[in-house]
């Protein structure tokens, strides 16, 4: 196993994830809550495979406004092309945090490629809340925030035309910091496509500190920067890491398939 940078990620090797048993499960589940993200090149493997891989770590879950694999809606696809208005994951955030229970992981393959790329950043939130001020850190554990699915994805709808049918989008009432339910660590839980107020604040007040947090996550050091290469294989625990991914290929196509594993309601 390679560590990638010192507060996040690692690469592992010598793993066939179509043909994984319960001690390399083991080992990757430790991976994960180790190192935050973990990666796997060469992995040409079904989308049964990549199921089954998923659903040893909990059950999947369906994602709110993406329909998914005609026949596996628990399958969704992360697809741009020449012809495509958005991308997936455009903005950092941890996946679909405004689900009251909110999912504790995902996996990407990527089998379809840019020449160059469509990379991926990835962020700690444990180096994001480590590096704040003790005064601010004790000053965070206060307050909970808000996470609101409907106006981002009422945006990506209206982006792309497609009507959303007036449904109702998950929002949910989350600490801003986390307690990880594995490893016991905190970390910032507060993103810039979900979080839109924290509560007991005036607005002002939220809209400055969440101004300033979401700058605060972006700084480099919490970063890896993951360049893709066919069929790699991206395992990230939502509860600690948060992602975004770099829609700078186009008009360049850039294709693959994730799977999302419920997670628990935060504390
Ligand atoms: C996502 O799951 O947010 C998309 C990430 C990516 O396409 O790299």
């Amino acid at each position: 196993m390679r560590r990638v940078t010192p507060v996040l990620g690692a690469e592992i090797e010598g793993v066939d994830l179509g043909a994984v048993d319960d001690d390399d499960l083991r080992m990757i589940h430790g991976a994960l809550i180790k190192h935050g993200v973990v990666f796997f090149r060469n992995q040409d493997i079904s989308m049964e495979s990549q199921v089954a891989l998923g659903a040893w770590f909990g059950e999947l879950v369906v994602h709110p406004n993406d329909p998914g694999v005609e026949g596996h809606p628990e399958v969704m696809i992360i697809h741009a092309d020449e012809l495509s208005k958005r991308v997936a994951g455009e903005t950092w955030h941890s996946d679909v945090s405004c689900d009251p229970e909110p999912p504790m992981g995902s996996i990407l393959r990527i089998h379809t490629l840019p020449e160059t790329g469509g990379d991926t950043l990835f962020a700690s939130m444990y180096a994001a809340y480590d590096a704040l001020s003790p005064v601010v850190q004790t000053f965070l554990k206060g307050p909970t925030a808000i996470h609101d699915g409907a106006p981002y994805y009422r945006s990506v709808n209206a982006r792309i035309g497609r009507d959303d049918g007036g449904r109702d989008y998950p929002r949910a009432e989350h600490p801003v910091i986390r307690t990880h339910p594995e490893s016991g660590r905190e970390g910032l839980f507060v993103n810039e496509m979900f979080t839109t107020e924290i509560v007991g604040l005036e607005k002002a007040e939220s809209d400055a500190l969440l101004r300033f947090l979401f700058e605060h996550i972006r700084r480099p050091e919490f970063q890896l920067r993951f360049r893709w290469g066919r069929n790699s294989i991206a395992f990230w625990d939502n509860r600690c890491v948060q992602h975004q991914a770099i829609w700078d290929y186009w008009p360049q196509t850039r294709s693959g398939y994730r799977v999302t594993i419920r997670g628990d309601r935060p504390v």
